[in-house]
């Protein structure tokens, strides 16, 4: 099979594919979160939240080593620091937008030690050691990856043995609410983004992406193939979103 990855309009490779998602994030930063609350009227929260309750028990483990990968602004990473106590490891929160990152490190600021650490770095060369990791969760970024399986690799690689994976992104509902939710997403969806945002591409590009994303069952088999094992999906709101969760196998 191929590989698969993202591909915005007009991105002829996976190094202009990654050089295009990251312009394009830079390029939306300022009103990203205004955006995305509207646009989804504030059920990321929930998404996020629930993500995080997911994983609680690693996250309330002070001593866990966590990636927040693909972090944006940080508002994943913020609903993991609820469940995490002030004096925990702080939590490495990693993307390769600076727009984007450092209004993730303004959220991350406190007296003290910080509560995270924005870190610049690409999903698919991350500046971390091997078997390093006890968590890496994404939320709505494993998407925008130009290479799924290098993605998974790489993810595999950090991990320690045992450790989970948590991958929170869009999906396509399917029956009425699938078809009331199309007309939201494909029209509705882009046409006020880019009267917020000034721009075509990015609003676009995202049902472009979430149509273009593997089904639940691809990106399960994906999972298998790079051996991580309890691999499993659960939907969110009628299946607008899903958490896929796998854990990285005790040797290999
Ligand atoms: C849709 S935003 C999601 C942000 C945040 N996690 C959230 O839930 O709002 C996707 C993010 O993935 C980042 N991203 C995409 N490809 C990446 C890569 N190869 N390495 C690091 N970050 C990447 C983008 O820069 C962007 O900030």
């Amino acid at each position: 099979m191929p590989s698969t990855g993202a591909r915005p309009a007009g991105s002829e490779d996976e190094a202009a594919a990654a050089q295009d998602v990251r312009r394009m994030f830079d390029s939306i930063a300022p009103r990203y979160d205004l955006l995305n609350h509207l646009l989804s009227a504030n059920i990321d929260k929930l998404w996020w939240r629930r993500t995080a309750q997911r994983f609680y028990s690693v996250v309330a483990n002070p001593d866990a080593a966590i990636l927040d990968i693909c972090c944006g602004t940080g508002d994943m990473t913020m609903a993991l620091l609820k469940h995490r106590a002030r004096d925990a490891r702080p939590i490495l929160a990693a993307d390769f937008s600076h727009g984007m990152l450092s209004r993730a490190a303004q959220k991350f600021a406190r007296p003290g030690q910080p509560a995270a650490i924005a870190l610049e770095a690409d999903a698919l060369h991350l500046p971390l050691r091997s078997d390093s990791l006890d968590l890496i969760v994404t939320a709505f970024g494993f998407r925008n990856l130009a290479n799924y399986e290098a993605g998974l690799r790489e993810f595999h690689r950090v991990l320690k043995p045992g450790g989970q994976l948590g991958i929170l992104e869009f999906s396509e509902p399917g029956g009425l609410v699938g078809k009331l939710y199309a007309v939201y997403f494909r029209r509705i969806l882009p046409a006020i983004g880019r009267t917020i945002c000034g721009q075509d591409g990015p609003y676009s590009y995202l049902p472009a992406s979430v149509e273009r994303f593997p089904s639940p069952n691809e990106l399960l088999a994906l999972l298998h193939a790079a051996d991580y094992t309890d691999c499993a999906w659960q939907p969110y709101t009628f299946g607008i979103a899903g958490l896929y969760t796998a854990t990285r196998g005790e040797v290999g």
